[in-house]
C-alpha cells in the first residue's frame, strides 16, 4: 500500500534510479498513484512522492479519473527544451505552498509507456509544465527550489511548520528513521531497477 508523503521526507531528496523491469506488481503501483493522486486532487504524481526510488511518473492535466488522458511515463528523459514560461506551482508534498516559478515553455520528452511502448513527444503550455515538475522530484529537485531568493521569505514559515510537524511524527515513532527508509528504497532498487 503507498502512501503520499510529504516534505521534509528524506526521500523527496533522492535521485530515483532508472527502471530496468516493469511487471504486474509495479502495474499495479501505478494504479495506486493515479488514485492517490485524484484523491488529493493533483496533476501529476512521481514515484518518489510514495516512497518509490525509481524514475517513473503519472500525470492527467485534467485532474479528473474520467477526463483527460492518464499518462504514464518511465524513464522520461527531456531531449531539448524552449523557450520560458512563469506560472504559479503546487505540490502534493508541500500541500498548501504555492508559487511562481519559470519553466522552459516546450519540451521536447522520450519516455516508455507502461506496455513497453516508447513515447517521443513535443509538449507545450500545461503538460510541459507538469512533466518538468514530476522530473524534478526524481532528480530530488521541489519545486521550492526553483522560486527566486526574493520570493522564498514568503514560504519559509510554511516550510519550517513543515518541519517541525515532521519531527514530532518522528518523534512519536509515526515516520521510520533515515537508515531505515534508505534500505526500504534500496530494497525496492533491487527489484526494479
Ligand atoms: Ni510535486
Amino acid at each position: 500500500m503507498l502512501h503520499l508523503i510529504t516534505y521534509p521526507h528524506p526521500t523527496l531528496r533522492y535521485p530515483a534510479k532508472p527502471i530496468a523491469r516493469v511487471d504486474a506488481h509495479l502495474k499495479s503501483l501505478v494504479g495506486e498513484m493515479f488514485d492517490i493522486m485524484y484523491e488529493h486532487r493533483g496533476v501529476g504524481l512521481a514515484a518518489t512522492q510514495v516512497n518509490l526510488p525509481i524514475r517513473l511518473f503519472v500525470a492527467n492535466p485534467s485532474g479528473e479519473k474520467e477526463t483527460g488522458p492518464e499518462l504514464v511515463f518511465i524513464n522520461p528523459v527531456i531531449q531539448r527544451a524552449t523557450g520560458s514560461a512563469e506560472a504559479e506551482e503546487g505540490c502534493l508534498s508541500l500541500p498548501g505552498i504555492n508559487a511562481t516559478v519559470k519553466r522552459n515553455k516546450s519540451v521536447k520528452i522520450n519516455a516508455y509507456g507502461l506496455d513497453g511502448t516508447e513515447i517521443n513527444a513535443e509538449v507545450d503550455g500545461f503538460l510541459a509544465r507538469i512533466i518538468q515538475h514530476e522530473l524534478d522530484h526524481l532528480d530530488g529537485v521541489l519545486f521550492i527550489d526553483r522560486v527566486p531568493e526574493q520570493n522564498r521569505m514568503q514560504i519559509q514559515d510554511e516550510l519550517s511548520g513543515f518541519e517541525s510537524t515532521f519531527e514530532m511524527k518522528r518523534k512519536a515513532g509515526l515516520i521510520l528513521s533515515d537508515e531505515k527508509i534508505f534500505e526500504e528504497l534500496k530494497a525496492w532498487e533491487a527489484k526494479y531497477c
